[in-house]
């Protein structure tokens, strides 16, 4: 087998990197180690930036998001007993669309299944090598045999447990990372949301989020330790939880069945650089930010932007600057948002520090909920830049 580019992972870089290069008359083969119906299934992220969806718009992949999608102009930060209003378009005349990643996927799936183009599932023993020359490889085992793909360049797309990142010579890479002593438990309840607006909570008990994915999917998470276990958490004390940490009078939390239930471990993760040799690394294989600032999805569809424009350029004219600066590019904007998820985090769980640590806290949420310069600041990395990239 031979293609263009060869890439690794079908989430929403992988996918979405597929579409653009497509889009360019770029050949390029999609290896995904799960089931079509395991990707189309996973529940995680639910926030779009505007400029997400402005490129998904502009791939002609978005007549469902544009159907379906919610569109918000703020979020709330609740805590002590009171909600506080982010004004986020007001701010900065951008929005959010609130629609859920596995619904991206699932949109991207059926685009890239009508062009032909191959998008492999249950591909399993997937291996990059030669990435040094300008003939890397990628083996793998489908339907039982071994294959081998030959291409220019290989996209690695298979977030943070994939092989991708691990290929890299010892002493290329370096890495930048925050454990958090917390996690989240989230579920997905069949009810409809509370409210018409995301809720950063922070509570002397842990933080709480209310989002939510259609009008009758209410998506809900709560702090807790980062090896919690399900079993100590039946529905009713769930419920019980998030009662206490979103309390506020004349508001009420609508409670229904629970349909998913699952526990996030929190960290923050950059390799620098993102390439080496003919390995480019996008989306979380590259970069994780602990999800208080919704960015992980953004930043993988904004790094592959990154990179279709350089191997565009690099397929049209053999000019390979764009792609000499793709880490450099993609950096930049991953920090910022590394910076703004840990901030996010920071202001509002419950760190188990000294209490000088909880002055500081409360001392910045007040901030940002009393000057609009702060709430500016906040809202402008919520909704991300105005352009992708
Ligand atoms: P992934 O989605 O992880 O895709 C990688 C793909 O590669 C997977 O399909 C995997 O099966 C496949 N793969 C792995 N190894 C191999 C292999 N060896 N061979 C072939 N395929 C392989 N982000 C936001 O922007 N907003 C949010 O609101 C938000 N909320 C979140 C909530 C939760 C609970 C979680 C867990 C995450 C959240 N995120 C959010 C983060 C977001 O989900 C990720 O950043 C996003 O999935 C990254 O996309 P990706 O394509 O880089 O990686
Ligand atoms: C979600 O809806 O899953 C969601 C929303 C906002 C976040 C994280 C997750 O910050």
């Amino acid at each position: 087998m031979r293609t263009q580019v060869a890439i690794v992972g079908a989430g929403p870089a992988g996918l979405t990197l597929a579409h653009l290069l497509h889009l360019e008359g770029i050949d390029s083969v999609v290896l995904e180690a799960r089931s079509r119906e395991y990707v189309e299934q996973r529940v995680r992220a639910g926030v779009l930036e505007q400029g997400t969806v402005d490129l998904l718009s502009a791939m002609g992949v978005a007549e469902r998001l544009h159907r379906e999608g919610i569109v918000h102009h703020g979020i709330e930060l609740r805590f002590d007993r009171r909600g506080y209003r982010i004004p986020l378009t007001d701010l900065t005349g951008r929005s959010i669309t609130i629609y859920g990643q596995q619904e991206v996927v699932r949109d991207l799936i059926a685009a890239r299944l009508d062009t032909e183009r191959p998008l492999l599932f249950e591909v399993e023993d997937v291996s990059v090598h030669d990435v040094a020359s300008d003939r890397p490889a990628v083996r793998f085992r489908y339907e039982g045999a071994a294959q081998e793909l030959e291409c220019d360049v290989i996209a690695g797309c298979d977030g943070f447990h994939g092989v991708c990142r691990d290929s890299i010579p010892a002493g290329v890479l370096t890495t930048y990372s925050r454990e958090y002593p917390f996690g989240w438990l989230g579920i997905l309840a069949a009810v409809a949301p509370s409210s018409d607006e995301l809720i950063y909570a922070s509570h002397e008990r842990g933080f709480a989020l209310h989002s939510l994915r259609s009008p009758d999917l209410s998506r809900l998470y709560l702090q807790c330790a980062p090896d919690e276990d399900l079993a100590d958490w039946p529905d009713e004390r769930i419920w019980e939880e998030l009662h206490m940490r979103f309390e506020l009078d004349g508001w009420a939390l609508h409670e229904g069945p629970v349909l998913e239930k699952g526990v996030t471990g929190m960290r923050s993760f950059v390799v620098e650089p993102m390439q080496y040799g003919r390995l480019y690394l996008a989306g979380d294989a590259a970069h994780i930010v602990p999800p208080t600032g919704a960015k992980g999805l953004n930043l993988a569809v904004a790094d592959v932007r990154v990179l279709a424009g350089g191997l565009v350029e690099w397929y049209a004219t053999g000019d390979t600057a764009l792609l000499e600066t793709y880490s450099a590019t993609c950096l930049k904007r991953a920090w910022r948002a590394e910076h703004f998820s840990y901030f996010m985090t920071h202001m509002l769980h419950r760190l188990d520090g000294d209490p000088f640590d909880a002055k500081l806290q409360r001392a910045q949420l007040e901030y940002v909920c009393s000057s609009e310069a702060a709430a500016t600041s906040l809202a402008e990395n919520y909704v991300g830049p105005a352009y992708v990239g």
